[in-house]
């Protein structure tokens, strides 16, 4: 029944723990000038209020369709929902004018090399990650906001997502699709202090006024080649990550979160130069050189045309400067062994909001 607050200086979603549902779906908004707009962000933000907060479910005219989907039942319980909205590049432009009030990284997602970007599941007016305990609670929630805003969203692309229900019980780190721990080298959420200077955008960040105590949110649908990974031995597969697959330790060191040692290993004995961990974060200026906070869920979606699973990772990162977050941080990626069992295929670059109040509601700051 847990109820996490939607009021707060921040959104919801991004520094709270991530329960094992999730939801992300890309709405084209379909308002067409700023009234229309602030109308439709006054709604979200009364339905989100409702569905974070729960209640009895509304009981309508029979004569008339269901005021609720019902797939809840009688009451509609919190079960630990957030709904965490962001604006794409997209949301920017003359329909609105709001060119001039864009936050500055905001820029359309190119293709990096081992992209192979399918349009339809890119980009987005608007994007809502839906995270709960269960999974009736983020498709109750997400269906709720479809019924209600027909006239102004247009669904784009939308991706489920979970995390292994033991490590979200026990709080230890979850276990990806290739079976390697996932997060290990995550900023802490409870260090203000770093969150303020890595995750939400303040007044050291030169961002429009209105952005404050927002945060870029990158979203990346990976696919992983899991037939040919199944069959790629462990040892290569620890040296793509660089980490120990059962315990998560940096190769060479014995435990999950044992510092991997890399200034006294300029040649790369233990933990291969080349692996994800060691490019991602060379900690060469200090702790954190990938200035991101990793919140991913692994996907399962059916299969590809060729008969393979359709599995991977929706990769989220949330950062106060997507270019010295995400950015940086792939292009430091780009041509690591990993690429032969991964391919991504959609996502985008988004804005989260800042968050409400009882007297401030969504994206009222970004229209004033
Ligand atoms: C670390 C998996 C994509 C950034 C890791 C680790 C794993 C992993 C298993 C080691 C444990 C940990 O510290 O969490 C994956 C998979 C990916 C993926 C399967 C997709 C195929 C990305 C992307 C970025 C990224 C796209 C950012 C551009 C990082 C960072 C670390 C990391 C910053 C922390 C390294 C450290 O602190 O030592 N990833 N990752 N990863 N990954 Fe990824």
């Amino acid at each position: 029944r847990e109820q996490v607050p939607f009021d707060g200086v921040h959104q919801a979603g991004i520094v709270t723990a991530a329960p094992q549902e999730a939801i992300f779906i890309a709405f084209d908004v379909l308002a067409r000038n700023r009234e229309q707009l602030a109308a439709l962000f006054r709604q979200l933000t009364e339905r989100i209020r409702f569905l974070t907060r729960g209640g009895p479910a509304p009981v309508g005219d029979a004569r008339l369709p269901p005021m609720d989907s019902g797939v809840m039942g009688a009451e509609i319980v919190p079960d630990g929902l957030t709904i965490t909205v962001a604006v794409g590049a997209t949301l920017f432009d003359a329909r609105f004018g709001l060119e001039a009030r864009k936050p500055r990284h905001l820029v359309h997602m190119e293709a990096f090399p081992n992209d192979a970007l399918d349009a339809g599941w890119c980009d987005g007016d608007l994007l809502l990650q839906c995270c709960a305990h269960s999974r009736e609670t983020v498709i109750h929630a997400v269906r709720d906001i479809i019924k209600h805003m027909p006239d102004k969203l247009a669904p784009r692309w939308k991706m489920d997502g979970f995390l292994p229900a033991s490590a979200v019980r026990s709080g230890s780190t979850p276990i990806n699709l290739f079976g390697f721990k996932d997060g290990t080298g995550n900023p802490s959420t409870g260090d203000d202090k770093l969150m303020d200077d890595m995750v939400w955008v303040g007044s050291k960040d030169q961002e429009p006024d209105w952005a404050a105590g927002g945060s870029y949110m990158a979203v990346r649908l990976i696919r992983f080649l899991l037939e040919q990974w199944d069959r790629t031995p462990l040892g290569e597969q620890q040296t793509d990550f660089g980490r120990d697959k059962a315990s998560g330790a940096p190769l060479g060191r014995k435990a999950e979160f044992d510092d991997p040692g890399f200034a006294a290993d300029p040649d790369g004995k233990g933990v291969p130069l080349d692996s994800h961990m060691r490019r991602a974060e060379p900690r060469r200026h200090g702790r954190h050189d990938a200035r991101l906070l990793r919140r991913s869920y692994s996907y399962s979606a059916g299969l590809t045309r060729s008969g393979q699973l359709d599995m991977g990772l929706v990769f989220v990162s949330f950062q106060a400067n997507l270019q010295t977050g995400f950015i940086d941080t792939q292009k430091r990626l780009d041509r690591e062994p990993l690429e032969e069992y991964i391919k991504p295929f959609g996502g985008g670059y988004f804005f989260v909001l800042p968050g409400v109040s009882a007297r401030e509601g969504l994206g009222e700051g970004l229209l004033r």
